[in-house]
């Protein structure tokens, strides 16, 4: 199932991909919260994947409740849904796909499985939420619940509200770069496919109530990754736009991941190869994120996130 962002494009293509699965794949489109289309999409499933989810931490910080009650209906609510149709038709792995965002700010060291659960934004709230109603029909109902916490994901087709495709496509429209605060902000970058197969691994291989931390091991500052960018793309370092942080910004994220290396994942990309592909992804398919960028709800959530920062950083007059 799928946002409801999800461009027309990007769902006839996830249809035909899913249609060329050899054992008669079914793509259903549908809304978590709706029992009915879950139901419809479930039928039949012995293992779940949750990957849907309101996931972009700054459309939970809008101001208005539209937006983080957005956050709060699929990431917790949506996830209840899934797990009431599950238990009743008895799958035998449910896998909640979790983030790194759930231990809040990790200013040394790297965060364990066992580690307090800290969310510090809207989206990191529901996102913990959404683990512990997961956690709870583990408890409760002994449904075999798995849940895994992924650190910074990247590669194509990833919308463009995002750091690397939105600093990607301004670039190469000579756009401003809208860095917030200092850049000096760490994250670790993790390729989409090493990514899937931590999550497939956990399903095939994780003890139910447990979670497993998934991350690249490419920690990064904010600052790297626009670098790079520049740097493939040719672009001139003036187009960073230094703009007012984001609230109560996380400094960083970094996971222990021991615990899927135990069960034979590590992680198996090259880091600045993938980087690279994925600016030239980016720039062979701009007629995919084009369209994305043009659209409505983009322009209204860009000029709503980005125009007052962009003036809060103006320097004084007087
Ligand atoms: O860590 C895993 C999380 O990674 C996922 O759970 C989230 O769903 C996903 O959105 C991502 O969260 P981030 O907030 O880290 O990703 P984002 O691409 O929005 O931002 C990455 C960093 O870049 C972050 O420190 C904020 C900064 N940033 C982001 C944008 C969009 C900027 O400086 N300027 C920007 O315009």
């Amino acid at each position: 199932m799928r946002s409801r962002r999800a461009g027309q494009a990007d769902l006839r293509r996830a249809h035909k991909n899913l249609s060329g699965l050899e054992d008669g794949g079914r793509f259903v489109r549908g809304d978590i919260c709706d029992a009915k289309a879950v139901e419809e999409a479930m039928n039949g499933c012995d293992t779940v994947f949750n990957f849907a989810a309101e996931s972009h931490v700054d459309r939970s910080l809008m101001g208005d409740p539209a937006h983080a009650g957005a956050f709060v209906q699929t990431d917790v609510y949506g996830v209840y849904v899934l797990l009431e149709e599950a238990k009743r038709q008895n799958v035998k792995k449910f896998v909640q796909v979790s983030t790194d965002e759930v231990y809040g700010d990790v200013s040394e060291g790297h965060s364990v499985e066992t580690d307090p659960l800290e969310p510090r934004s809207p989206y990191s709230a529901s996102k913990a939420g959404g683990e512990l109603i997961a956690r709870s029909y583990f408890v409760s109902h002994d449904m075999p619940v798995v849940i895994t916490r992924g650190s910074n994901t990247f590669g194509p087709y990833q919308y463009p509200e995002k750091l690397l495709p939105l600093f990607v496509s301004n670039a190469l429209d000579d756009q401003p770069l809208p860095m917030y605060g200092d850049g000096l902000q760490r994250r670790d970058w993790l390729h989409a496919e090493d990514h899937c197969r931590g999550i497939l691994l956990a399903a095939e291989a994780g003890t139910p109530g447990e979670a497993y931390n998934i991350g690249g091991g490419n920690e990064k500052t904010n600052r790297d990754i626009t670098q790079m960018i520049l740097q493939l793309l040719d672009k001139p370092q003036s187009l960073i736009q230094t703009v007012a942080d984001r609230p109560g910004h996380d400094r960083r994220y970094a996971l222990n991941c021991d615990k899927i290396r135990a069960l034979g994942w590590q992680p198996s990309r090259d880091f600045g190869a993938d980087v690279a592909a994925t600016v030239e992804w980016y720039r062979a398919n701009e007629a995919w994120w084009r369209p994305l960028k043009n659209d409505a709800e983009y322009q209204q959530y860009y000029k709503r996130n980005y125009e007052n920062r962009a003036q809060e950083q103006q320097p004084a007059s007087r």
